[in-house]
């Protein structure tokens, strides 16, 4: 979509991190932004901001639900009367071994990170079909082409997008519609803060976290803060959907084992080991 200016973007999860970016990005493209997120104080500060220089809709949308999902279409087609792209971005991270993590752990990152952009795709595509244009960015991961160990449910759900976008790619070829998939390395944003939003009754449920347990996050947070800055990948969002890119990595960090693993199938190899991803964070 080469013609950015006067379109209409739609933004899941884009009160923080790169869905915030994604939103100050569109707007300084001359499009409309409809900003959505699960927290409300943020959401609306943000979108006061952006606001001043762009036409914002800002709306309290769970993507786990998918009559929020709906009503955030129908809210974007009442106001602008369109929506040309669409950014499933809203995602937590949430992990554990598959031996031991907690079924509601699997639920509640499944339920955002998966069904939430399965629900996007669902909800926007037959209006993008029909008017002959539109661009949808899927947020994955590096998570949803190498599986580290300890990520189980995070894993799952990104490797699902992954999917769902090759699928969707297929499905739309030649209609004027197109897909991203996003996959980024780590980039500086609140997602290791993700339990900011757990359900209600799972954060009643959450024990204190130990002093070893606080200063392992301290630390991750600490590398996090240093890593790519949520601007630098809007850029290159905004660039995919112009050229209409499929794949969108962050950086080569990980490539050398995604072409292993490659390699491995084509081979029909042994699986190369990756590593866990409590120590990625560090590399
Ligand atoms: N930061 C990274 O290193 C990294 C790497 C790979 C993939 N990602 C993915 O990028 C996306 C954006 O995350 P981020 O890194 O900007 O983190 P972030 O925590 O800064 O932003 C995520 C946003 O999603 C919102 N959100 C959470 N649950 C929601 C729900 N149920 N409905 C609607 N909104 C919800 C949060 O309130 C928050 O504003 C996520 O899908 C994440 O999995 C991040």
């Amino acid at each position: 979509m080469k013609q950015l200016a006067g379109k209409t973007a739609v933004v899941t999860g884009a009160a923080s991190g790169m869905g915030l970016a994604f939103a100050e990005a569109f707007a300084a493209q001359g499009m409309n932004v409809v900003m959505s997120d699960v927290e409300s104080g943020p959401l609306a500060v943000e979108a006061a901001r952006i606001g001043q220089r762009a036409d914002v809709l800002s709306m309290v949308v769970d993507v786990s639900k998918l009559d929020q999902v709906e009503a955030m279409r129908d809210a974007t087609l009442e106001r602008f009367g369109a929506a040309h792209v669409l950014c499933n971005n809203a995602g937590v991270g949430g992990g554990g071994d598959v031996a031991e993590c907690p079924i509601d752990m699997w639920e509640w990152v499944l339920n955002v990170d998966l069904w939430g952009v399965i629900y996007g795709c669902k909800t926007f595509l037959a209006g993008m079909l029909e008017q002959g244009e539109g661009h949808i960015v899927n947020t994955a991961s590096i998570c949803g082409q190498l599986a580290f160990g300890g990520n189980a449910p995070y894993n799952v759900a990104k490797f699902g997008v992954v999917a769902l976008s090759e699928t969707i790619a297929e499905e739309v070829a030649g209609t004027g519609v197109s897909v991203s998939c996003l996959c980024p390395g780590f980039v500086a944003t609140r997602i290791i803060e993700s339990r900011r939003n757990l359900p209600e009754d799972m954060a009643a449920q959450q024990a204190e976290p130990t002093a070893e347990e606080l200063a392992i996050r301290e630390a991750i947070l600490e590398q996090f803060a240093q890593r790519k800055p949520p601007s630098e990948v809007a850029d290159l969002v905004v660039n995919a959907i112009k050229d209409d890119q499929f794949w969108i990595f962050t950086d080569d960090h990980f490539q050398p084992r995604m072409a292993e693993r490659a390699d491995a199938i084509q081979l029909g190899a042994g699986r190369p080991m990756i590593g866990r991803m409590a120590d990625a964070f560090f590399e």
